[in-house]
């Protein structure tokens, strides 16, 4: 089953709305067996957001915008991105035969996700600026022209179909973690996450999680409070100063007595190795902020006994072969095609 039609009591669809596909959600939910025993914790999940068709959480959103994006007969959509997003729509702008226009800071979008836009096909835009300034200007635009759908988390769509992810969790745990724990960029994904459960609560009477957002140190105007006008991390899918849902992030913070927290690139490079290691999962270093943040409470004293804990890995690693490159050391040892070279290596 699709997931816009399991969800769709949930969404806005009606009859006029196409239901479409490309696979995304039902996304594996993983038991942490290493990181766990580190933290504390009762239990540790990993929500594997990078199988999703594009490799990232977005296409949740994307399926759902793009679904309203044909029911109103639209025959172009345009985002800004850094990356993610933008492949995403041109995956599904690809599928539904739509005009897919995208911009992106120059220089700062990574490789695997220039070159999923690419090959989908999509025009793509490169500003002399960051974020910020793009998500402005195709805000500016879509508004000027009616024909043209904006398919950016300001979009309520994105919102609504994001909020799968967390009525996938409570439907396969049977319950909400104490903690979700969720990177936090332009704040689309932690609000989405906190509103769908809200409504498996009212619903199904479950408990509330603890909204647990992470923003990169110098990308990080949530936790201080105030827009960062050069924002900078490694984690170029964060690297955001002035989050479009900005006010509902800190309402889900304020409401879920959750917290967010500032970390620096030194342990997202650190949580990109670990997790890989300690764990087999390899995430693009956004996701592995909510590893580094689990880590720096546990090292501020924080006591995750008892507690359940889900950390949304938003992005597949394989998108960022670039920083893989620079922040991995490759060891290996080089052999002829001989039995004794091996044996010399392994039998010692
Ligand atoms: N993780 C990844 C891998 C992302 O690509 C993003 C956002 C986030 C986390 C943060 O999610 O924005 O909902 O708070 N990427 C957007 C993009 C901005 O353009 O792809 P958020």
């Amino acid at each position: 089953m699709y997931l816009i039609e399991k969800y769709k009591n949930f969404l806005p669809i009606n009859s006029d709305t196409p239901l479409i596909s490309m696979g995304e959600g039902f996304t594996p939910l993983v038991k942490s067996r290493n990181i766990v025993k580190d933290i504390g914790c009762k239990e540790l999940y990993f929500k594997l957001e990078g199988c999703n068709p594009s490799g990232s959480f977005k296409d949740r959103g994307m399926v759902m915008a793009v679904s309203k994006a044909l029911e109103k007969k639209a025959k172009k959509i345009i985002c800004a991105s850094t990356g993610n997003t933008s492949a995403s729509a041109a995956a599904f702008g690809a599928y539904c035969d739509l005009e897919t226009i995208v911009l992106i800071p120059e220089g700062k979008i990574s490789l695997g996700k220039l070159s999923q836009t690419v090959a989908y096909g999509a025009k793509i835009i490169s500003v002399r600026g960051n974020f910020d300034q793009a998500l402005n200007l195709v805000k500016e635009i879509a508004d000027k022209q009616d024909s043209i759908e904006l398919v950016n988390s300001l979009n309520p769509n994105r919102i609504h179909g994001q909020k799968t992810g967390a009525f996938e969790i409570v439907d396969e745990l049977g319950y909400s973690p104490d903690y979700m724990v969720l990177p936090v960029g332009n704040a689309g994904n932690i609000t989405a996450y906190w509103e769908g459960y809200k409504i498996y609560h009212d619903l199904k009477n479950i408990e509330l999680p603890k909204m647990t957002g992470f923003q990169a140190m110098n990308s990080a105007p949530i936790v201080n409070n105030a827009p960062v006008k050069n924002p900078q991390t490694i984690a170029t899918a964060i690297r955001i100063g002035n989050p479009a849902s900005w006010n509902q992030a800190k309402n889900a913070l304020e409401e879920s007595n959750g917290s967010i927290n500032a970390i620096e690139d030194d342990r997202i490079i650190e949580a990109y190795k670990h997790i890989a290691s300690m764990e087999g999962i390899f995430v693009e270093p956004a996701s592995s902020i909510t590893i580094a943040g689990l880590y720096d409470m546990k090292n501020k004293n924080y006591d995750f006994s008892g507690q359940s804990v889900v950390c949304v890995l938003t992005g597949s690693g394989l998108k960022d072969p670039g920083f893989a490159e620079t922040y991995l050391e490759l060891e290996q040892q080089i052999i002829d095609p001989d039995i004794n070279a091996l044996e010399e290596i392994l039998l010692v």
